[in-house]
């Protein structure tokens, strides 16, 4: 245990029960009420944490999510083990016909970032190995997934075709690009997310009604993901998902080269550069960062949320590592803890409300991994450090407010704990707790 874990020992502590109390044996729940089943990304970040406590638990997380993948390749964003009256839209809503029932769309594909992570901090080679090698195909498969059928004109970058494939679910990025979204013919629900948590901090009824829309135009088409991207009025490339989707890329590249398969990481590196060429049409210099390109609408969207600074977590160049350093100074100087969401200057931001200004530990680990591989130590560690401050005056939370601190949305949250554990091991050079 390293100087900063045994300082935060009760954190730590706190932390470990969360990931026990949200264990449900081969997998975990982000939170027990809220979110009852396995979520993709949830539980590819949160299988980091597990791995302080259980390797081999953190394996079976993985494993788990990908047992559902779908013959395409698509790894899906929801899998529904088991019935829960707690949540909607379930597996009625989606009809994906699956044996277990799954959503039909996707989540940032971070697996390939948290196998290297495992394989190469692991105490066990042979098992990491064996486990990472049977894994390597399904990734690779998935990525293949995502350029066959989010990017069918080959561009290099990715679509996400519904904003909760994005993981910033209720961003003020796709407000232009959602609003073109139809809402005639939503069958009657009831939510339930308001149930478990504060209306406040949720998103509004008319972006649900068009949320729903997009699943039930989806499920029209069968979920044939040859046509769903073109049939979508919602396609947006978001830098955010992008960023993820390069990292895990070259960190598989990384893996295939460990376990000796150079057809996966020949491939790999190709779509890496490509990729990277991309990302720079993304780039604004008027913004000081990326934005997202509306690909219906053909225009960049004037929104400068944190999606465009998440590249720091891919690998582009020092000059635009640089760049969103710059930016988030500046944030830093317009809220109490790093890193909101959204620009707290600009029109819309809501501390409180879910994505439309929120910290989420989760996004301040990408963060502070990607400044701290490019020498921005500093800004990786104040980052670090606020995400603590927030845990130790507010718990471990869905989400937090930058200005106040306050713990919004969901509570005993499992990746806010495993990015705890993360961030007080400080391993991989992001730095750790104690070095104050
Ligand atoms: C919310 C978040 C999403 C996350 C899910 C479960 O929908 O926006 O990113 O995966 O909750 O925690």
């Amino acid at each position: 245990m390293t100087a900063a874990a045994e300082l935060h020992g009760p954190t730590r502590a706190r932390a470990a029960e969360i990931l026990a109390r949200n264990d449900l044996g081969h997998y975990t729940v982000p939170t027990h009420g809220l979110y009852p089943f396995q979520w993709n990304w949830d539980s590819c970040l949160s299988a980091l944490g597990l791995a302080h406590l259980d390797e081999d638990r953190a394996w079976t997380e993985i494993e788990t999510l990908f047992a559902h993948q779908w013959d395409d390749g698509m790894v899906p964003h929801i899998v529904f083990h088991r019935p829960d009256e707690g949540y909607f839209p379930g597996p009625d809503v989606w009809q994906t016909g699956r044996p277990v029932p799954t959503s039909g769309i996707t989540q940032p594909p971070v697996a390939g970032f948290a196998v290297r992570r495992l394989l190469e901090r692991t105490r066990d080679a042979e098992a990491a190995r064996r486990r990472a090698a049977a894994l390597l195909p399904a990734i690779d498969r998935w990525h293949e997934w995502f350029h066959a059928c989010r990017d069918p004109e080959g561009t290099g970058l990715v679509a996400i075709i519904h904003p909760w494939e994005s993981g910033r679910d209720n961003s003020a990025d796709w407000d232009a690009a959602l609003s073109r979204v139809p809402t005639e013919g939503v069958a009657p629900f009831e939510r339930r997310d308001t149930r478990h948590a504060d209306a406040a901090h949720r998103p509004t009824e008319a972006q649900y009604l068009r949320y729903i829309w997009l699943v039930q135009h989806f499920r029209a088409l069968g979920w044939d993901n040859r046509r769903l991207h073109d049939a979508s009025p919602f396609r947006v490339v978001d830098p955010g998902f992008n960023a993820i989707l390069l990292r895990a890329t070259a960190d598989l590249a990384w893996v295939a080269d460990a376990l000796g398969a150079p057809e996966i990481a020949r491939r790999s590196r190709d779509r890496l550069a490509a990729g990277l060429d991309a990302m720079e049409r993304l780039w604004s210099d008027e913004a000081g960062q990326y934005l997202c390109h509306d690909r219906v609408a053909g225009t960049l969207v004037p929104s400068r949320s944190v999606g465009g600074l998440l590249p720091a977590f891919a690998p582009i160049s020092g000059m635009r590592a640089d760049a969103l350093a710059r930016r988030i100074e500046e944030l830093a100087g317009r809220c109490r803890y790093l890193v909101p969401s959204h620009d707290p200057a600009a029109e819309g931001f809501d501390g409180k409300r879910y994505w439309r200004g929120p910290v989420w530990l989760i996004v301040n680990y990408m963060l502070a991994d990607g400044l701290a591989a490019k020498g921005k130590a500093r800004l990786a560690r104040r980052i670090v450090d606020d995400s603590l401050a927030l845990i130790d005056a507010g718990g471990f939370a869905e989400y937090y407010d930058p200005m106040t601190g306050e713990p919004c949305g969901g509570k005993e949250f499992t990746w806010t704990a495993a990015m705890v554990l993360e961030f007080l091991d400080g391993r991989d050079g992001i730095p750790s707790g104690d070095e104050a």
